[in-house]
């Protein structure tokens, strides 16, 4: 059901290989409104209380580090009673000049998605609303020439289809089976997207997946840095690469080391009041890809 277009997987850079990072465009959503007041990942646990303080001081730290290495921040604006919407990654997929905009699985997001429409639209993207449940970047993650495409728990796989035509990119369709990592943000990290010299880098814990999509991704992606539980389970994967920096939870300390042992440059950054909803760097974070 995947068009399959062999993403450039060949070997990764000579040990010492300084990587190079491409300037990006982020879009953000400030916290304004954060809170647990639902469950619908198995993180949320409503008896817990957010420090909304913390949880904003973290955010904006996340902004200014993006910002001092050279990319550029957008902001969306919060709607009222809307706690994750913090999570921008989730309300859109963008390629190039086009988008493909979200549905969202459960009710209590619906809103976010028009929102994020209504921006991209002002922002001169053509955005194709999504006619099945798609959660944008938390499902959808682009490549120079692919974008992986994750199902199971939020995205259905006919919306891997539409977004196949809509962002007229082949899609890589994985199947997600732990429920702890339910969206693909969470299990799978691009660590370079392939746009430069470098092949496109991928990060991932094989236990998130099925049978199946292991075989894809040994397959598409040989040399790609395999992760443990444990450093899945710091959210260490829900990270943002620029092909030289990795922005990524400041938990995830044995994932740093291996990315710097890979010719990274790992930049930590503490965001675990966001752990409370089941997200961080990336959920924060939506690209507009090129
Ligand atoms: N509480 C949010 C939800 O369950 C977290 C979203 C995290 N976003 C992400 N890209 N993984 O929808």
């Amino acid at each position: 059901m995947t068009v399959l277009d062999d993403p450039r997987t060949g070997p990764q850079p000579a040990p010492g290989t300084v990587r190079s990072s491409r300037a990006r465009r982020y879009v953000m959503c400030r916290p304004t409104a954060f809170a647990v007041r639902y469950a619908i990942n198995p993180w949320m646990d409503t008896s817990v209380a957010v420090d909304r303080a913390r949880a904003l001081a973290q955010w904006e730290a996340l902004v200014r580090t993006y910002r001092s290495h050279g990319h550029t921040v957008e902001l969306i604006e919060p709607l009222a009673d809307h706690p994750d919407m913090v999570f921008a990654a989730n309300g859109a997929v963008v390629a190039g000049d086009r988008a493909y905009g979200s549905r969202f699985r459960y009710t209590e997001r619906e809103a976010e998605a028009p929102a994020h429409a209504t921006w991209l639209t002002a922002h001169d993207f053509a955005v194709q609303p999504a006619g099945h449940p798609s959660e944008g970047e938390g499902d959808f993650l682009v490549l120079a020439h692919a974008v992986l495409a994750g199902s199971g728990f939020r995205t259905d796989l006919a919306a891997h289809v539409e977004a196949a035509a809509v962002l007229d990119r082949p899609v890589v369709s994985l199947e997600l089976v732990d429920p702890r990592f339910y969206h693909l943000d969470t299990a799978l990290a691009v660590l370079d997207d392939g746009h430069g010299e470098a092949p496109p880098d991928i990060a991932y814990f094989p236990g998130a997946f099925s049978r199946h999509s292991r075989r894809t991704l040994r397959e598409l992606f040989p040399d790609a840095l395999l992760c443990s539980e444990a450093e899945a389970l710091s959210f260490g994967l829900n990270a943002v690469g620029d092909g030289r920096h990795v922005f990524l939870p400041a938990d995830a300390t044995e994932l740093a080391g291996r990315l710097a042992a890979r010719g990274y440059a790992p930049v930590p950054v503490d965001l675990d009041e966001f752990l409370k909803a089941g997200g961080s760097v990336k959920c924060c974070t939506m690209e507009l890809h090129r």
